[in-house]
């Protein structure tokens, strides 16, 4: 009998980085608290994660960071202050927050890499499949992002990695996979190699690994077996090249809009793409931007 697909029900969040390109803005908060409009950033990789049906949430926190935490809490203390004042609106709008089935916490003591920072997770996520959902790439998508990795891999039944196409230039920047097309899925990919930050000229495609992944907990042997790298940490490509010599892996094009908010311009653009959206903003945001000389009537 062939065994039964495990259901994926958690998404880790590493949330542990040290976010240098937002100092001193992250000096004592973490980049994943840094708002988009009126949410902390995180906030929008848990909607997806809810979307797409994962309830459980483990977060990887640094040091002395426990806002994240907080923020998906309830704060009775807040809650029952706006409710004597009667601030029906403000109530609604704290109660926005979404509410996994659990959401727990696990510290990064020292921010050792993202392969680490997974590892970390391991005895939250226990022996079963799940998904890696880095917050800062903030990605606008029907079916959401993560929802279009499950349906592979409820396909395919290997991990399946996020990939975007990306410029010859910004290749050096992502891990960068190489792969052939599976016959009959549309924008997948059976893995043959991944490299950490190529050299442009080195890169094998421009086939990018972006913030989504659904993983297997086999990767974990392998990361805590994975050698550190000329900056002492631990990278999850590295992990992930391991993973391939014992399995297939696939890489899966998103059909969406992905912003990098980890960086200032990424951030930025983010901020007015949302903004754009939003139908309390969008009409006086775009009349601000004609009077800076940007933007057009249609
Ligand atoms: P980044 O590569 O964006 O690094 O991490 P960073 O430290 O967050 O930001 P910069 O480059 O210094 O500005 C990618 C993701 O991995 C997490 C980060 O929190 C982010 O979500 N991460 C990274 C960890 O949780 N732990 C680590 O040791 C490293």
């Amino acid at each position: 009998m062939t065994p039964v697909l495990q259901t994926i029900r958690k998404a880790v969040f590493p949330a542990a980085g040290l976010g240098t390109r937002f100092l001193p803005a992250t000096k004592a908060q973490a980049k994943e608290m840094l708002p988009l409009i009126d949410k902390p950033i995180i906030q929008y990789g848990v909607e997806e994660a809810l979307a797409s049906g994962l309830d459980h949430v483990v977060l990887v926190t640094g040091q002395g960071k426990h806002a994240i935490e907080d923020h998906f809490n309830v704060d009775v203390e807040l809650e029952t202050l706006l409710e004597s004042r009667g601030k029906t609106d403000l109530l609604a709008d704290i109660r926005s927050v979404p509410c996994p089935a659990s959401v727990a916490a696990v510290q990064q003591n020292e921010p050792l890499g993202l392969g680490h920072a997974v590892l970390v997770a391991r005895e939250l996520v226990g022996d079963e499949p799940f998904v890696v959902i880095l917050s800062d790439d903030v990605i606008d998508a029907n079916p959401p992002a993560v929802q279009q990795l499950i349906n592979v891999y409820e396909r395919l039944e290997d991990p399946v990695l996020a990939v975007e196409r990306v410029p010859a230039d910004q290749v050096s920047s992502y891990g960068v996979i190489s792969g052939e097309p599976v016959p009959g899925e549309d924008g997948v990919y059976r893995i043959r190699d991944v490299v950490e930050k190529p050299p442009k000229e080195d890169a094998p495609s421009d086939l990018a690994i972006i913030g989504r992944y659904v993983l297997t907990p086999d990767i974990f042997p392998i990361l805590e077996s994975t050698p550190r790298d000329t900056r002492g940490e631990i990278q999850l490509t590295d992990g992930l090249r391991r993973l391939l010599a014992h399995r297939p892996l696939y890489a899966c094009q998103i059909d969406g809009v992905r912003h990098d908010t980890g960086s200032k311009s990424g951030f930025l653009r983010a901020t007015a793409y949302f903004a754009l959206k939003r139908p309390d903003l969008a009409e006086t945001f775009r009349r601000y931007l004609r009077t800076l000389g940007v933007g057009t009537d249609d």
